[in-house]
């Protein structure tokens, strides 16, 4: 930790639903895989604050922020270079909020895409333009920004869709710096277009929002199940198959080494039946799980050692917050009187 020459890597992961084979393929696993490197100085959080403003049910809540920390730990996030905490145990983090929004105008915030489409969709179904909405959809943003500004981050693994908000990351700490000084370094997005968008076994995209998706530590009975349940087309054993456009070839491919990828493909050039190609897939994705689908039904079972990797998180995350706020709070004009 703390080479000036480490690039400072942060990402926050709503803690809202089950993660699903999407998430990992397309998030998780390379997000663990980037933060073994020694290059880096990484931080990622479980952005529990942000998932208050879609879900205002406290046992989801709870529930899907230990599902998502078991499902980091077991597949095997290093808690020993990388700093592992939970946003709502920085209260640092919500201090900067405010001191954030304070300088944020509000004409930005009116800008952000999810705020615009919630507004759209009031406006379309003839309700009143801000019935339904909350504060907290509102400033999500600057919520963000505290996130990410509070520890210095220099890129952002993020989708696409969060492009937006690190722009306006961007933008708060330009003001805030242009008004106190240099305090805030300003971060950029990582979007990674090569990562693996997994399809459901429908054939879109694998998303919560489609309801086609499957949970990673699904047991292995279950596992089995939804990969036979994969769209295919009537080609019978023996006929030629094509990968392209072919959901299951997809799936198999985001688990496969190369060498795998060539085999399949001349299986499938071959006329590999339907049933055995998504036997093959089935036991490709779950000889990967096995070992941490193990670890996973271990931690469930033990919350405790949970909490304590987390609170060992929070104790690095917040000797790099504490400070750091105190200087923010010292340029704004919050200092002690004598
Ligand atoms: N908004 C992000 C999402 O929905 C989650 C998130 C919260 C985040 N804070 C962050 C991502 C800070 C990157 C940096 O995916």
């Amino acid at each position: 930790m703390g080479f000036m020459n480490k690039t400072t890597v942060l990402t926050g992961i709503s803690t809202t639903g089950t993660p699903h084979l999407g998430n990992y393929v397309g998030a998780i696993k390379p997000a663990i895989a980037a933060s073994r490197s020694s290059e880096v100085d990484s931080y990622y959080f479980l952005a529990d604050f942000h998932a208050l403003i879609k879900c205002h049910e406290p046992e989801t809540i709870r529930q899907s922020t230990l599902e998502i920390a078991a499902t980091w730990l077991a597949l095997g996030l290093d808690t020993e270079r990388a700093t592992f905490y939970r946003q709502s145990d920085i209260p640092e983090i919500s201090e900067l909020t405010w001191l954030l929004t304070c300088h944020t105008a509000k004409g930005l915030m009116n800008r952000a895409h999810a705020y615009k489409a919630a507004v759209q969709d009031n406006i379309d179904a003839d309700e009143d333009p801000d019935h339904g909405l909350t504060m907290g959809l509102f400033s999500y943003p600057v919520l963000m920004a505290a996130d990410i500004l509070m520890f210095k981050a220099q890129q952002v693994p993020v989708g696409r869709d969060q492009v937006q908000h690190l722009e306006m990351a961007r933008d708060i700490a330009q003001r805030f710096n242009h008004h106190f000084g240099e305090l805030f370094v300003l971060p950029d997005a990582l979007v990674d277009d090569n990562v693996a968008v997994l399809p459901g076994h429908d054939g879109r995209k694998m998303s919560k929002s489609y309801g086609n998706t499957i949970p990673i530590f699904e047991p292995e009975k279950k596992l089995r199940k939804a990969v036979m349940r994969i769209v295919t087309n009537s080609l019978e054993p023996g006929e030629p198959k094509e990968t392209k456009d072919s959901a299951l070839y997809s799936i198999y491919a985001a688990f496969a080494s190369p060498a795998q990828r060539l085999e399949m493909q001349q299986a499938f050039a071959d006329g590999i039946g339907w049933g055995d190609a998504k036997q093959k897939t089935f036991e490709l994705i779950n000889a990967e799980l096995v070992p941490a689908r193990e670890r996973y039904l271990e931690l469930m079972e033990d919350p405790a050692q949970i909490e304590s990797v987390l609170a060992q998180g929070a104790a690095r995350a917040r000797a790099v917050a504490t400070p750091f706020l105190q200087q923010i709070r010292h340029a704004v004009g919050i200092r002690p009187l004598a």
